[in-house]
Parts: structure tokens; sequence; C-alpha cells
């Protein structure tokens, strides 16, 4: 098998091309799952190499761990083949990052003593975390929750993360053992993405970031309403590049079908009021406030208690409408010392820089993106130009998620 990544299902550049991971399975049931994270690196273009305890053998097969990583497996310290027999010097010095999942109790007991009793827990204690080539510890918990939350666990686990090992979940849910809790090893897509989002530039550390998302729905009466073509996909993709970034991220979203992105906190609202009265009060709290949310410009001026019925007449209802808050350009009006740093979209079906232009201005930010709303509306890919004092710079045609993970880095350069 060769290690040439696969291209992903949009034809963009895999994710962890050129990252070599080691793979580590400790024992539980949910090596089932590793064999599908093994199989979600490769995909997303990294090499992997599986090293499985003992305990690991007694549920999944290395034949299935070798087919899905394409690599033999190592699974003891006593194995000759390796150069000079130091497989727990090589492993880890030639790895990106150690992956363990599922990292069981036990195998985060022996970390947390710094055992080295097995290849796994060995080449763990002996990876380099000197300043230039560290080595980083990722763990994925997996067990039962009376386990995980046993003082002993916890304390285990938290001398693990004070030596240096980060954590991937553990996740909460129904357990294989027929329980329901704390302690369930992350998803393979899960995992995937934390270990992308690991290697992402942490531009954002410490920065707290707001982002509208999604359409607004205005009620005309309890069945329908106004809304746009609007999917949040965007404003989603720059809620979760943002996270990858570091930052600490409040997603303020409309009426959409889309998965909160990991470790962001999501606000719910409908209407472009309820939108507003989420974002006023928290904005202050925010270095940076990205709108990307098409908020109606016009909300009917009274909702109709009852649905309305033709009365047979032919006549149509006509409805008064009135005009919602400048959400973006409200924030933009806060008092200096309250005020993130404004970042407004402008979707344009025409001229469409002279429009951002004009827009910039006018709701007074520093920053606006602009893009071809039909263009762009539900679809995974986009171009934007970014509007500024200094003047234009084009992002060129790529998935959203490319492109959030840029526009991060441009706003980052300009905090
Ligand atoms: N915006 C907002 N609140 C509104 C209207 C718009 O926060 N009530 C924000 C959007 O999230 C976006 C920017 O303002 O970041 C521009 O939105 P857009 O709909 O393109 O512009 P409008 O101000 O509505 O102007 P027009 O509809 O005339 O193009």
């Amino acid at each position: 098998m060769s290690d040439a990544p696969i291209p992903d299902d949009r034809g963009a550049a895999p994710e962890l091309a050129g990252r070599h991971l080691v793979l580590g399975l400790s024992g539980g049931i949910a090596c089932y799952k590793a064999a599908d994270f093994a199989r979600e690196l490769v995909k997303s273009g990294a090499t992997v190499q599986v090293v499985m305890t003992e305990a690991a053998l007694q549920f999944v097969t290395p034949v299935t761990m070798q087919a899905l990583s394409g690599r033999p497996v190592h699974t003891s310290q006593w194995d000759a083949r390796p150069a000079a027999n130091m497989a727990h010097i090589d492993l880890s010095r030639e790895a990106d990052a150690i992956v363990v999942a599922p990292a069981s109790a036990d195998f985060i007991a022996q970390l947390a003593q710094g055992r080295a009793g097995e290849l796994l827990s060995l080449l763990c204690l002996a990876r380099p975390r000197g300043e230039g080539r560290a080595v980083p510890l990722l763990l994925a918990p997996a067990m039962n929750r009376e386990m995980w939350s046993h003082p002993a666990t916890q304390r285990n686990v938290a001398q693990a993360v004070a030596d240096g090992a980060l954590l991937l979940g553990p996740g909460h849910g129904a357990q294989a053992c027929g329980e329901t809790g704390d302690g369930r090893m992350l998803e393979a897509a899960e995992l995937r993405d934390a270990v992308v989002a690991f290697f992402q530039p942490k531009v954002l550390a410490g920065r707290r970031v707001l982002v509208t998302a999604g359409p607004t729905f205005e009620a005309l009466d309890p069945v329908r309403g106004i809304t746009n073509r609007s999917s949040g996909k965007m404003g989603f993709a720059i809620a979760r590049a943002a996270a990858e970034a570091g930052a600490a991220v409040t997603l303020v979203a409309g009426p959409v079908h889309l998965p909160t992105p990991a470790g962001v906190r999501r606000i719910d609202v409908g209407s472009a009021l309820q939108m507003h009265d989420a974002v006023l009060p928290l904005a202050p709290a925010h270095d940076v406030f990205v709108a990307t949310a098409a908020v109606a410009d016009w909300r009917p001026i009274a909702m109709a208690e009852e649905k309305i019925k033709k009365d047979g007449s032919g006549r149509v209802p006509a409805f008064e409408m009135t005009e919602n808050p400048d959400i973006l350009a409200a924030v933009a009006r806060l008092p200096q010392a309250q005020r993130p740093y404004c970042v407004g979209f402008a979707a344009e079906s025409h001229d469409v820089l002279r429009h951002a232009r004009e827009k910039r201005i006018r709701k007074a930010v520093p920053l606006i993106v602009a893009n071809h709303g039909p263009a762009t509306f539900g679809r995974d890919d986009n171009t934007l130009v970014l509007v500024d004092a200094r003047g234009e710079l084009e992002l060129p045609r790529a998935d959203k998620l490319s492109l959030a993970r840029a526009l991060v880095a441009q706003i980052a350069q300009r905090l």
C-alpha cells in the first residue's frame, strides 16, 4: 500500500498531509472505533504507525490495524526488527504526535506513574519534550463512567495533563457496558477533527470571538415567516476555525441544521431582534465580532396570533413592515473600551466591491468580507475579498473551512 494521501471528497488538500502520527491502542472495547479512526487519519493524508498494547490485542487484531494503516503494527518492546532494537526511541522520534485512542484507565495510570512496562507506555515516556522538537501526546480516554469519575482516575488524568498530555474528550453518552455517562471515546470523525485542530496555528490563543451565523426568521403568523437562503455554513466554519486557532468562541445561530463545532458555545435564536438581544450584552466581553448572519432587514410590525386564513374573497393579506436593528452597526457603535474588533460580511448580487466599500464606511467597521451572495448560499466553497482601509485582498476559491482559516489568520494579524 502506498503512503500517498487520498484527496478528500471536496478535492481539497488533505488536512493532515505530511504529518506522521503514532496511533497507540490500549485495552478497551473502544478499540473497534480506533480502526475507523486509523482510516480517517490515513484519508486525511497522515502516515500512521500503529502501536498496540497486549490488552488492545484482545479487542482488535494487528492484521486489521496493519491493513488500515498500511504499515506493520508494533506490539512489543522486544521486537528485533527496528534498528538497534530501539522501537521506543525510533517510533517516537519520527512522529509529529502520539495519539493514544483508546487510552484506558490502566494506561493513564501507567503514564501518571511514568511506567514503561510495555512498548506504548515506554515510547510515551521516551518521547522528546524539549522546546525544539517536542512530540505532543494526545489521549482519547475510553472507559466506564464509574472508572472515569473515580478519584484515582481523575488524579491520574490530572497528573498526565500536568506532565504535558492533552485530552481529546471523553464524550458523554451510552456506553458499551449498557450504562450512560462520561467516559466514552469520541467518535472517529470527532477524533480526526480534534487532531486536525491540534495542528492549526494558535493565532487567537487567549482571545474571545463572537460570531453570528445563518438566516433569521421573521414570523408572520404561527406557521409562516420571512427568511432567506443563508445556510450558516460560512459562519459555522469561522466559529470552528477560530476555536481551532485557540479562541474561546460564542456562536449565535439563526435557524440552521448544522452541528455545533467542537468546543464552541452556541446560542440559538430565531428572529433578528432575538439575535440582536443575544449579541449586544455579549459583545463587550469579546475581542472579535464576526457578523456572518444574513439578518432579515425587515420584520412584520405585528405577528398574527393565529394562522392567517384565506377568506374566499381572493384578497391577499398586506403586511406592514418595520426595519430591524443593524446588529453589526450597533456593536461597532459601542464605546471603544467595550468594542470588539468588528468584521462584517457583504453578500451582494452585483457591484460587489463598491457595495462592500460603502458598507465598511456606513457601518464604521475596520474589515468587510465581500462575496457574491447567490454564488455562495448553501454551497461548500466560496471566494472572498477582504476590504479594509488599506485596500483589497482576495482569498481565492476554496472550501469554506479553508477560507475561514485564512480569514482567521488575517483577523489575527489585524488585532
Ligand atoms: N447585519 C447585521 N444586522 C442587520 C443587517 C446586517 O448585523 N440587521 C450585518 C450582516 O451580518 C453582515 C453585514 O451587516 O455582516 C452586512 O449585511 P448585508 O445584509 O449584506 O447588508 P445590509 O446592511 O443588510 O445592507 P443591504 O441589505 O442594503 O445590502
